[in-house]
């Protein structure tokens, strides 16, 4: 199978977490695509979504699914979304989509986290995938020392030559050289650190169940 197809199919498989007359937490990104373009056949049985990005919400309103604001929802029952990486205890690197800030609002409103990954994304230990973290553009030159001092390499996120713009009018680094042996010490470290807007790892907004899909087809992983 290529990883196209276990994308559908874990995108797929997400639709049994989703509650009839309920608002649905919709994550960014290629995997999440195809669980969007899933969620469209049960459109008429759910109230809406609150999605993670501009991106998303684009793909959804055209497939006629209504996306309410954040501020508008108390708590989601379930929020689907990808990983760049995901370890054994649920902990995750995501932000490849540029989404981390709006992913983990949408994460800390919601009852559970259902991750959807092909295997690719499955690690022993986060860190071989390139940190996204989300900044304030005046800090990027500090930031990029503070992660050279434990010998990270940050860059500045390019996209046609200049910086990328986050949804949020910010830009992002993208950090390579760490091993994350310790995920909460090091989101809880990096978090306060002035100028972070915020770290794609996702310790404390880990995954409550992780839909793996893997050439024997879709492993269910709870945490
Ligand atoms: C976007 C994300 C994505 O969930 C992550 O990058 C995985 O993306 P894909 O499903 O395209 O591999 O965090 O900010």
């Amino acid at each position: 199978m290529t990883q196209d197809e276990l994308k559908t199919l874990v995108g797929q498989a997400a639709l049994r977490y989703v509650e009839p007359h309920t608002i649905v937490g919709v994550g960014t990104g290629s995997t999440v695509n195809k669980f969007i373009d899933a969620l469209a056949a049960m459109k008429d049985q759910i109230t809406g979504a609150v999605s993670s990005s501009v991106a998303s919400t684009e793909r959804l309103q055209a497939l006629g699914i209504r996306v309410f604001d954040s501020n508008e929802v108390d708590e989601l029952a379930v929020y689907v979304d990808g990983a760049d990486e995901i370890d054994p205890a649920g902990c995750m690197i995501k932000g490849g989509g540029a989404a981390l800030t709006r992913e983990k609002i949408v994460a800390a409103q919601s009852g559970q986290f259902i991750c959807i990954a092909d295997e690719s994304k499955w690690v022993q230990v986060l860190g071989a995938f390139a940190l996204p973290v989300e900044i304030i553009p005046m800090a990027s030159a500090h930031l990029i020392r503070q992660f050279a001092f434990m010998g990270g390499q940050a860059r500045l996120r390019l996209k046609d030559g200049v910086p990328l713009v986050t949804d949020n009018g910010q830009h992002i680094l993208d950090v390579t050289g760490l091993k994350i042996t310790k995920p909460h010490g090091f989101e809880a470290m990096v978090s306060q650190w002035p100028g972070v807007v915020t770290v794609g790892v996702f310790a404390f907004q880990k995954a409550n169940v992780c839909l793996l899909g893997t050439a024997q087809g879709v492993k269910t992983i709870k945490f």
